[in-house]
């Protein structure tokens, strides 16, 4: 990322923000920052002791929920799962399938109603502000479809992970007698995966929530110092920041190993949805943020790669390597001479090679980069890493000087869609939109 090593398009000095690291540290648990506050021991067994029993009998549990209320769960099922949890046999499993359905494509709706045993389907509905259009209709599709098949018993088989006392979402689950999981009111989507939103439906398919906190807290101690050199999420956050401010205007995550493949998505959320903001929190028009780009090494080596070592010169790259995987896999020996310098070496050796590799050739070609790296994917790294990830956004959103937590230009859209689907309250929106644009219509098959 430096200077001295790749020459001037890199940062001469990182200095401390001393303002923007107070400003973090003094809001925490207030306000839009409750998601430092982790879980109690208390808390998660509450959660263990529901979820537990639906492990042991269900076939699959799905979650219906879209954005914070997905990207989360997907994220951590990924890294800690087996990578074909869905296909190995079911001995073998020891945990339900897992589906989380963040879209509202109608052939992915109708291929998940294919695939799943709807008479050992747990549903876990997720949404903060129980009012989310894609969430409610596939809530009301899979409720419909349980209940024609189960009758007065559908509803044991959805839970509700929602704002307690508030929103659509909240009063049918009262009215029905879903069993509801409250999210903390300023516990903000993308910051959500810690509480409830992300920790219900990771217990119902056995992952270990109490070593992913366990992990997350230690990682709230060193992403609290006002030690750069400690703070690994300060120093990311400095790093990023400062190489925005010299034009690289996009945020590369290219985690080197399959499990972390989702974290770039759960990354890209954060930085994306919390920094991109048009206006500063003094009012100015900013128009601010660094565009969060998803890799994949190697696979994207062979895809992106180039573009990132030759193109223009506006990405900062953060590499996400793996120590010990779970697994070492063997090259066989082959006589064939070209194929000799494999010989006696690894997947795993090959992998951290190429990391290493593409690293070196981006410092060649005077392209920022740092590497992450994790001893290995386990509850605690990865409760580690996401924790990394929300103070590293937190504080960059407060070098940029924005509102980390609101997203204006989400809501416009959830409005705008409300409008054409002709929810009520809402004919002004509609009005608003033909006025500027004509007519708004609804492809109808
Ligand atoms: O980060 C956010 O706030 C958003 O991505 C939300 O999570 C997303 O829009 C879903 O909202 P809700 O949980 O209210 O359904």
């Amino acid at each position: 990322m430096m200077v001295d090593c790749i020459g001037s398009r890199g940062l001469d000095k990182v200095q401390f923000p001393a303002l923007a690291y107070q400003t973090v540290i003094e809001g925490l648990g207030k306000g839009w920052q409750e998601w430092s506050e982790l879980p109690s021991e208390a808390q998660l067994d509450e959660i263990i002791a529901f979820c537990d029993p639906i492990r042991k009998k269900a076939q699959s549990v799905v979650v219906l929920g879209i954005g914070g209320s997905a990207l989360g769960a997907a994220a951590v099922a990924n890294a800690l799962l087996h990578l074909r949890h869905n296909e190995l046999p079911e001995v073998k499993r020891n945990a339900p399938k897992f589906y989380v359905e963040d879209n509202i494509d109608p052939e992915r709706m109708q291929a998940l109603l294919d695939v799943i045993d709807l008479n050992r389907s747990y549903f876990i509905v997720i949404t903060k502000s129980g009012e989310t259009s894609e969430t409610l209709s596939q809530f009301l599709i899979a409720y419909d479809a349980l209940k024609n098949l189960l009758g007065d018993k559908a509803r044991e088989h959805i839970v509700a992970v929602t704002t307690i006392g508030k929103g659509t979402l909240y009063d049918i689950a009262v009215s029905e007698g879903f069993k509801i999981f409250g999210v903390g009111k300023g516990v903000g989507g993308r910051f959500s995966v810690l509480s409830p939103v992300g920790l219900v439906p990771l217990a119902c398919v056995g992952i270990d929530i109490k070593g992913l906190i366990a992990g997350a807290k230690k990682a709230a101690q060193y992403c609290t110092d006002s030690d750069l050199n400690v703070n690994i999420a300060l120093m990311m956050a400095v790093l990023n920041i400062e190489a925005y401010k010299k034009g690289c205007n996009i945020s590369v995550m290219m985690p080197y190993a399959d499990s972390l493949k989702y974290m770039s998505d759960f990354y890209a959320q954060l930085w994306g949805e919390s920094l991109g903001k048009k206006e500063a929190l003094s009012g100015e028009i900013v128009h601010v943020g660094q565009t969060p780009v998803k890799a994949l090494g190697v696979t994207d080596q062979h895809s992106q790669i180039q573009l990132y070592t030759e193109g223009p010169f506006d990405k900062v790259v953060t590499f996400l390597s793996v120590k010990c995987f779970r697994t070492k896999c063997e090259i066989p020996d082959d006589k064939k001479e070209g194929l000799s310098f494999l010989k006696g070496h690894t997947l795993n050796e090959l992998i951290d090679a190429e990391c290493k590799a593409t690293a070196f050739a981006l410092k060649k070609a005077e392209r920022p980069n740092m590497t992450l790296t994790l001893d290995s994917v386990t509850p605690q790294s990865v409760g580690e890493l996401i924790m990394i990830f929300m103070y590293q956004t937190a504080f960059a959103g407060a070098m940029l000087g924005v509102d980390t937590y609101n997203q204006p230009g989400v809501e416009e859209g959830k409005k705008a869609t409300f409008a054409m689907m002709g929810r009520i309250g809402y004919e002004d929106k509609y009005k608003e939109m033909t006025a500027v644009s004509g007519q708004y219509t609804i492809e109808r098959d």
